[in-house]
This record gives C-alpha cells, structure tokens and sequence, in this order.
C-alpha cells in the first residue's frame, strides 16, 4: 500500500467548495440550514464549507461506524446531534465521500427520525460505481473512479487524512472503513 498520484489538488478543492457554498446559498435560507459533518472523514470539507458562506450557518458533527472494521458490516451511528438541534430545520450532511451510499442513508433516515425538515446531502466526492444504495446527493463536488483515495480528511485506517490534496493509494481495493 502507497500514496499514489494526486487526483484533486488543494486549489481544485478550493474552488469546488466555494462553488458548492454558492449553490447552497442560492438554493436555502441560509439561517434555517443547519450542516451535519460525518466525522471523522468530512473532517477538512466541513471546516473549509463552513466559511464559505457569507453569513453564519449553524454546524454539527455525527460519527458513523462500521460494525467490522475494514470491509463493511452494518453502519451505525456512534454519536447523533440532539433532537433539539435538528427538529424543524432544513438539515444538509456534510460528507467526505459517498462509495455505496449506504452511510448517508442511514444518516438520512436517522435525521428524519429527529424531526429534520428535509435532508440533503453535500458530498465533496463520489464514487458512482459502488452505489448499492439509492441516495440524493444534490451537491457533489467531483466524481472520482473506483479508487481508494486519501487525503483532505479522508484516511486510510487512520493514515493521511491530513493531506491537503486528494490521493490514490496504490494497491488499496475500495475498502470501507
Ligand atoms: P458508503 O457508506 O459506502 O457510502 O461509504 C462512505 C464512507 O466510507 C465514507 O464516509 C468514508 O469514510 C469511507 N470511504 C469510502 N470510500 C473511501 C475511499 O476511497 N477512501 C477513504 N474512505 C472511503
Ligand atoms: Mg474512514
């Protein structure tokens, strides 16, 4: 396993947040919107999202689990925002990247249980040819191959999640984790 070439470089990234930030803020009221980063991967797209957007948005954070480790198993959710932070609002996960959909459907499902207005998702990656899940991601900002990539948040088994670009990583298959 070895970091390979870069896919999307930081400046890419940055002009696809700020693209993303603009539909959004075209698209909703801004103060009603409420943005729920799925940690640990969205961990860099959050932060950057989040100040892109000329006003203030009101942010959160939930983690999503695989029961088993590396190659898939049930998602579930380690921690959840409170009900009092979702009820009534228009709710838009944040996600690094969405491969089989089945951790944003979940999500979804769990938000609607707590009363969310709507849910959306903005994903800055997604890799359309695993999905084995019918999601609606409105906001994408790259399609990307059947890679496993890192970076920008994005780790493998907790490596490189602090690169500032999006890589390959050589010789990885698409793992969950
Ligand atoms: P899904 O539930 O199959 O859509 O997978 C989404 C989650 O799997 C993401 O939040 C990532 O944590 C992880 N994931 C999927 N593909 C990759 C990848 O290529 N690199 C790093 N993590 C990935
Ligand atoms: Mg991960």
């Amino acid at each position: 396993m070895q970091l390979g070439q870069v896919l999307i470089s930081e400046n890419q990234i940055a002009d696809a947040v700020g693209k993303l930030a603009g539909r959004v803020s075209r698209d909703y009221d801004l103060s009603r919107i409420v943005l729920v980063g799925a940690m640990d991967g969205a961990v860099c797209f959050l932060s950057d999202l989040m100040r892109a957007f000329a006003q203030p948005v009101d942010v959160t954070t939930v983690r999503m689990r695989r029961y088993d480790g590396t190659h898939g198993g049930e998602v579930t959710v380690s921690w959840l925002p409170l009900r009092d932070r979702i009820e009534g609002r228009e709710v838009l996960i944040v996600e690094g990247i969405v491969d089989t959909g089945e951790t944003c459907a979940v999500l979804s499902e769990r938000l609607s249980e707590l009363g969310a207005a709507s849910v959306d998702i903005c994903a800055l990656l997604d890799k359309p040819s695993r999905r084995t899940h019918d999601i609606k991601a409105t906001y994408i900002g790259f399609e990307v191959p059947d890679v496993f990539v890192v970076g920008y948040g994005m780790d493998y088994n907790g490596a490189y999640r602090s690169l500032r670009d999006v890589c390959v990583l050589e010789g990885g298959e698409s793992e969950l984790n």
